[in-house]
């Protein structure tokens, strides 16, 4: 980029995450300290291709760095898989006059600002997803937040299935990867976890057989984690009851862990990543992602950061089991 950033846009795309709204007003507040004109694009990509857009002024974003969900709406556009689609939503940037777009979002929306790229649009990316499944980057805006719900819940399943000497089966989100089923297994110190990355250990027997080893050496409840990639809480539940005569019941969070104010670590990294990315729109670093690795912010091109794989580490798995003896 070789002229001055006068315009830019932001939207947030896929699945909300709390800690988008703090992203979001760190972007409009940090652009217009810079005079720079900040429009808001309406869910997500959709909102792009069909030039759905708001000028965001400093008070647009005031009272919203504690709100859950996202003042902009979001979406899935599966039309951004299609040319057809990212040529209109280049074209609409550029009718636009923006010289740089900032997407909040997941891997998913930030293969669309891979392919918007190529038709010249500056993209800057801010990883947001309470699934935690962004290579590039140790965290994305929402994941606290949603282990904090998750845990919570948990805890007061305890409760009440330590009162009745019960077993409780909790079914929590992550369709693909298991990072927020191991950190609220870990927080609410359940016996059990099972999560798509470890699939062949996930199965009804070995469960049981857990279950009755722990009731044998006194445990008198017992609590269950299982990602929604696993699912069947339902059928695991009425299993463990009919297999063990442990009385068992299920529930399902769901997208309640999508809901919810920010907790503050969210509220202050989506900031910080707010700002960065303004700033390095300002310094012409575009078409990268705003990453945290190892204790600090870095940027990485999107490129080489929709190449990166996710390592599973084991050892967090390997500690569950080893303190719920
Ligand atoms: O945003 C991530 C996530 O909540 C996953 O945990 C879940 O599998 C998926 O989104 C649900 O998506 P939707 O809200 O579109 O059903």
């Amino acid at each position: 980029m070789d002229k001055q950033v006068r315009k830019i846009g932001v939207l947030t795309s896929g699945g909300d995450a709390p800690g988008m709204n703090a992203a979001i007003r760190a972007v409009v507040r940090t652009a217009l300290n810079n005079n720079i004109q900040v429009v808001g694009i309406r869910k997500g990509y959709n909102g792009l291709m069909n030039g759905d857009i708001k000028d965001l002024n400093g008070k647009d974003v005031s009272e919203i760095l504690g709100r859950g969900g996202t003042i902009l709406h979001s979406a899935r556009a599966l039309e951004m898989l299609t040319e057809e689609g990212q040529q209109k939503a280049a074209n609409i940037y550029k009718i636009l006059g923006l010289d740089a777009l900032v997407v909040i979002g997941g891997d998913g929306s930030f293969r669309g600002c891979r392919a918007l790229a190529k038709y010249g649009v500056n993209c800057i990316g801010i990883p947001a997803t309470i699934d935690l499944d962004i290579s590039c980057s140790e965290y994305t805006i929402g994941f606290d937040t949603a282990v904090n719900t998750g845990v919570e819940a948990i805890s007061k399943l305890r409760d009440t299935s330590g009162s009745h000497e019960r077993c409780s089966v909790c079914e929590v989100m992550g369709r693909d990867a298991g990072y927020i089923a191991l950190w609220c297994a870990m927080g609410g110190g359940a016996e059990e976890v099972l999560i798509p990355e470890e699939k062949e250990l996930g199965t009804s027997e070995r469960v049981i057989k857990q279950l009755l080893e722990n009731r044998s050496k006194g445990k008198r409840h017992n609590l269950v984690v299982v990602a929604e990639g696993i699912g069947g809480s339902q059928q695991l539940a009425k299993e463990i009851q009919d297999t063990t005569g442990i009385q068992t019941r299920a529930t399902i969070l769901g997208h309640l862990q999508r809901g919810g104010s920010p907790t503050a670590l969210d509220r202050i990294r989506a900031s910080e990543m707010g700002y960065i990315a303004v700033k390095s729109i300002m310094e012409g670093n575009v078409n990268k992602i705003v990453a945290y690795n190892k204790g600090e912010y870095q940027t990485i091109d999107i490129e080489e950061a929709l190449s990166m794989e996710k390592q599973f580490n084991p050892e967090m798995y390997e500690i569950i089991k080893v303190l719920s003896i």
